[in-house]
């Protein structure tokens, strides 16, 4: 151990709130509603019927999220985590590195992870409002397009979620090398919110009202109810 690293873990640490609760909540909600999409999918028949509604709560869900992007806690502002390419080179190669990373929130290369896996969520749950399986099953909207144009997106919904799950596999290569080479756990404060930080490294800052967030989540979940009854 150097002296650099035995000074560092001589100081007083303390904890910090990273992740607000609607991250929090978004996050876990997402797991359990993908896994239900994924296997809804592949019994077929009348579990579309699930599929359906686990995929309109997901849609409400990372519409609300990338909302709360812009008017969330600090850590879940893209301003805070997306990157330009110099900061992520420069973060790519220092990840080897002896210490772990300094970034409280997302570090310059997962943030552009949660950027793809966002976006990918979002055309999933787009594509499959106008997607249809030639038999009993449309989404709402696949009468208002053309036939050409509901296979078009039903096909893109069936490739996109290999892309999804290749982003997930991902993610999980990620979490699993900070676990095991950095020793660094970065799931137990996707549960509890908190990080240990070195004291006075990081002041803490307050977290946005919940009640910003309930309104924000009553306008996306009003939306998306009203595009899916549009039919
Ligand atoms: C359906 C599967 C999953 C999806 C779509 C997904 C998606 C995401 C997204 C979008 C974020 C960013 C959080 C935010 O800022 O809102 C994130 C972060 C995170 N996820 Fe997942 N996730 C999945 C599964 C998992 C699982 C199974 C674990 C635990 C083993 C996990 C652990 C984490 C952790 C620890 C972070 C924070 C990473 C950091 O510190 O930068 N995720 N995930
Ligand atoms: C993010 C959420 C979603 C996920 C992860 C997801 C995933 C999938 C998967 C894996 C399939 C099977 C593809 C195959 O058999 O090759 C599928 C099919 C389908 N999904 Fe989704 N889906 C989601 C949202 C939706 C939504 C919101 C709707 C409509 C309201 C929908 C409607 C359909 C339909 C109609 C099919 C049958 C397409 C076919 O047979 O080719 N999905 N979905």
């Amino acid at each position: 151990m150097t002296e650099s690293s035995v000074e560092r873990e001589k100081q007083p640490r303390e904890a910090v709130t990273v992740w607000d609760w609607p991250v929090r909540i978004v996050h876990w909600l997402l797991v359990v509603l993908i896994a239900t999409s994924w296997i809804t999918s592949e019994v077929g028949g009348n579990a579309m019927t699930y599929h359906m509604w686990s995929g309109y709560t997901i849609l409400t869900l990372v519409v609300f999220r990338i909302a709360w992007g812009w008017v969330g806690s600090r850590h879940a502002r893209f301003t805070t985590f997306v990157r330009g390419p110099g900061e992520v080179m420069r973060y790519a190669r220092s990840i080897m590195g002896a210490h772990p990373s300094s970034f409280l929130g997302h570090n310059p290369l997962g943030g552009w992870s949660v950027v793809l896996m966002l976006l990918s969520v979002t055309v999933q749950a787009l594509t499959g409002l106008f997607a249809n399986d030639d038999v009993v099953t449309e989404g709402p909207l696949a009468s208002r397009v053309s036939g050409e144009t509901s296979a078009l997106l039903t096909t893109i919904h069936n490739y996109n979620f290999y892309v999804l799950l290749a982003l997930i596999a991902l993610h999980l290569t990620a979490i699993a090398f900070y676990l095991l080479v950095k020793r660094e756990n970065l799931v137990v404060p996707m549960f509890t919110g908190r990080k240990y930080v070195e004291r006075s490294a990081q002041a803490q800052e307050p977290m946005a009202s919940l009640w910003r967030a309930a309104v924000v989540l009553l306008i996306v979940a009003g939306s998306v109810a009203a595009v899916v009854n549009s039919s």
